[in-house]
C-alpha cells in the first residue's frame, strides 16, 4: 500500500523534467549515445509526484517503467528533446534537466546504412546540439530552473561555472569519477549550489536522494516566489 507524504510542498505546481541519454543517429541502424540509465531522473519524477507536483517527464531511451501518475513523453535525439521541452515549457513552474544530453550530433545522417570501405580510418563530423536547460533559463517567463553537472574533477568549480553561465536557479553536481555513484549506479551523492548557498546531500539510494533534492527545490522555489 502506498502512503502519500503528509506534507506536499509541490502541491499545485507543474514540474517538467528531462531524463536518460539521447541518441544521435549516424544512419538508420547506428547512433552515438552515453551510459545514462535514467534512474536519477525517474526517481526525481516519482518523488515530485509524491510531493504533490503535476509531473511531465521527457525521457530519452531507457528501460524503466513510468512512475505512477507521471505523464511521460518519449524522445530519441537532443533535438527531439529540445522540441518536446519547448512545446510544453510555458505552463511549467519548475524545470529540472537531469538528462545526459549528447553535446554533439553527426552533422550528416546517412539515409542508408553506411558501408565499410577499404580505408582503415573514417572521420565523422559532429555539430553542436541545442543546450536545452540554457534555452529554458533564457525564456522571458522562466520557470525555476535546475540543472545537473556530472563531473570527474573540480566538481564545485565546474558546477558554479554552469550555474552562472546557464543562468540556472540551482545546480546539483555529482562526482562521477567513482563507480559507486552517478550514471549507472543505484546510488548517488550531490552537492547542490544556488546563488549564495550550498548543501551537500551525502551518498544515498537515488529514491531517498530524489526526495531530499526535491524538498530543497521546493524550499528554494517558495523562498523566491
Ligand atoms: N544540458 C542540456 N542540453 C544540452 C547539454 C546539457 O539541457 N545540450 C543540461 C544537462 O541536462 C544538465 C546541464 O545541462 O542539466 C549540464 O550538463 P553538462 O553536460 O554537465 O554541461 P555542458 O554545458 O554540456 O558542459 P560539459 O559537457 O562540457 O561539461
Ligand atoms: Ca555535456
Amino acid at each position: 500500500q502506498y502512503f502519500a507524504p503528509a506534507v506536499q510542498p509541490l502541491a499545485g505546481l507543474k514540474l517538467m523534467l528531462t531524463a536518460g541519454p539521447t541518441r544521435e543517429a549516424l544512419d538508420p541502424v547506428r547512433y552515438i549515445s552515453n551510459h545514462s540509465s535514467g534512474k536519477m531522473g525517474f526517481a526525481l519524477a516519482a518523488a515530485a509526484r509524491a510531493l504533490g507536483a503535476d509531473v511531465t517527464l521527457v525521457s530519452g531511451p531507457v528501460s524503466l517503467a513510468t512512475p505512477a501518475g507521471v505523464q511521460r513523453i518519449n524522445v530519441e535525439s537532443a533535438q527531439n528533446m529540445y522540441d518536446a521541452v519547448m512545446a510544453g515549457i510555458d505552463v511549467q513552474h519548475i524545470f529540472i534537466a537531469c538528462a545526459a544530453v549528447a553535446d554533439y550530433a553527426p552533422k550528416i545522417v546517412a539515409s542508408h546504412k553506411i558501408k565499410k570501405t577499404s580505408a582503415d580510418n573514417m572521420v565523422v563530423e559532429l555539430t553542436k546540439n541545442p543546450d536545452i536547460v540554457a534555452a529554458v533559463a533564457a525564456l522571458q517567463q522562466k520557470p525555476f530552473t535546475v540543472g545537473f553537472a556530472a563531473e570527474t574533477r573540480d566538481v564545485e568549480k565546474y558546477a558554479l561555472d554552469k550555474l552562472k553561465r546557464k543562468n540556472l536557479d540551482m545546480i546539483a553536481a555529482n562526482d562521477v569519477s567513482g563507480s559507486d555513484r552517478g550514471f549507472n549506479s543505484d546510488q548517488n551523492a550531490l552537492s547542490v549550489f544556488w546563488q549564495g548557498g550550498l548543501q551537500h546531500l551525502p551518498l544515498a539510494d537515488k529514491t531517498g536522494l530524489a526526495e531530499q533534492l526535491l524538498t530543497l527545490i521546493a524550499k528554494r522555489y517558495h523562498d523566491t516566489h
